[in-house]
């Protein structure tokens, strides 16, 4: 049973593989699982509501407008009360509806509502699956976290043969088990502080003195930690990114407030430190927008050092995380840097990457990192944000687990 206290919502839109939902829902509830089921127009085209009410002893719904009943928020509620949502058989159009990010009906508003993991497993015609769209909408869909059951080759009930059925229901249901088994989540019961972006310090009410960070790399760390069943708190800087799915999400502006916002989130047991945070602030901004005059100086800034986020939570004695990981952005120097700031801040690990004009990393979508801990060195290959970011909170979990 092992599915017990897990609850999957899944949404079965139109497709001659629909009726194979039915037998997923009954798998499922084998495992000790709850079923939450939504049936999309074409997918009740296919199988009734009431086969599915039948199979999952739960109400199904059907529409947008069957939550009007309930409170206005119900279809939000619906999407976050479940552990898991799973598409199956998610066609060509729900893919592109959820690539597009549309909320057109009551199946692809849940997509885009949810903050819990999504598995879609396709079935479509041949042409239908190789054609550049629906190749393009997954990757979109994956670059999002959405992960994918592979259609299988085959014999096709409209007669073609190809990659297209959908895949046999012990493959779903064992990827559906990685999702939701304790294995799957070796973070669990951790609580991780992740900080991300760039900090703003204000000079006067409109201007400020920034950054390039992006918030990509720390956002996606935050993404991994929380896949990997960690309680996540991001404390994020100004970045223009959504927030990551499943994780409690802090908006500051200041390195003064990124500090306090980091403060207020301990205890916690991992806290890795990428945001991108200004050294210095402007000592006095101004009230009133500075204005310039015909003559007049140019305005002087004089700075104030900030807080060092990274040293300060790494050096409490009181409350300290037990895994402390910074990041060191260098242009020159990497390794020699990154070795003398992991003793100089205090930290348990550091992320070395090259952020030069040539590396393209700040800003870019991909990362060269080392590794360095008290043990030495360890050199990554060049990698996207979020495979390093998955990389990384692997990396983590091996500590806790203590391999
Ligand atoms: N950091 C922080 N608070 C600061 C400055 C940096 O928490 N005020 C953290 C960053 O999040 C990162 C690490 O410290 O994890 C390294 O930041 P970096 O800017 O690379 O190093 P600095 O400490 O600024 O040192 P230097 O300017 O010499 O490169």
């Amino acid at each position: 049973m092992s599915l017990t206290g897990r609850t999957v919502l899944l949404i079965i839109p139109g497709g001659i593989a629909a009726y194979k939902a039915l037998e997923l829902v009954r798998l499922l509830k084998r495992e000790g699982g709850r079923v939450r089921a939504v049936l999309t127009e074409a997918g009740a085209q296919f199988v009734t509501p009431l086969s599915l009410q039948a199979l999952t002893e739960e109400k199904v719904y059907t529409d947008l407008f069957s939550l009007t009943d309930e409170s206005e928020m119900g279809h939000i509620q619906l999407s976050r009360a479940a552990d898991l949502l799973v598409v199956a058989p998610a066609s060509a159009d729900i893919l592109a509806r959820m690539a597009a990010g549309l909320a057109s009906d009551l199946a692809t508003t849940l997509l885009l509502a949810t903050d819990k993991p999504v598995l879609v497993a396709p079935a479509m015609n041949v042409r239908m699956w190789t054609h550049a769209a629906t190749v393009a909408n997954l990757a979109t869909l994956k670059a999002r976290g959405v992960s994918v059951v592979k259609p299988e080759e085959g014999p096709m009930a409209c007669g073609e043969f190809g990659p297209g059925r959908l895949a046999e229901l012990p493959v779903i249901l064992e990827a559906i088990r990685a999702h939701l088994t304790p294995a799957a989540r070796p973070l669990a019961g951790q609580h991780a502080l992740v900080t991300s972006g760039p900090t703003h310090e204000p000079i006067d009410p409109v201007r400020y003195i920034a950054n390039r960070s992006s918030g990509r790399q720390g956002h996606a760390i935050a993404a991994a930690l929380a896949a990997l069943g960690a309680r996540v708190t991001l404390v994020s800087g100004p970045v223009t990114l959504p927030d990551p799915a499943g994780v409690a999400v802090v908006k500051v502006e200041t390195a003064a407030q990124m500090l306090a916002a980091c403060e207020a989130a301990l205890p916690a047991e991992i806290a890795v430190f990428a945001a991108a945070v200004a050294d210095w602030r402007v000592a006095e901004p101004a009230a009133l927008k500075l204005k310039k005059a015909p003559g007049a100086e140019v305005p002087e800034l004089h700075f104030l050092p900030n807080p060092d986020i990274l040293a300060t939570i790494a050096q409490r004695a009181e409350n300290r995380p037990r895994l402390v990981v910074g990041f060191a952005a260098e242009t020159h120097d990497l390794l020699a840097h990154a070795v003398a700031k992991r003793l100089r801040k205090g930290c348990d690990w550091i992320v070395a990457n090259d952020v030069s004009d040539r590396s393209g990393v700040m800003g870019g979508a991909e990362n060269e990192i080392h590794l360095v801990t008290e043990a030495g060195v360890e050199d990554w290959p060049r990698l996207p944000k979020e495979a390093v970011a998955g990389r990384l909170a692997d990396r983590i979990a091996a500590e806790f687990s203590g391999d």
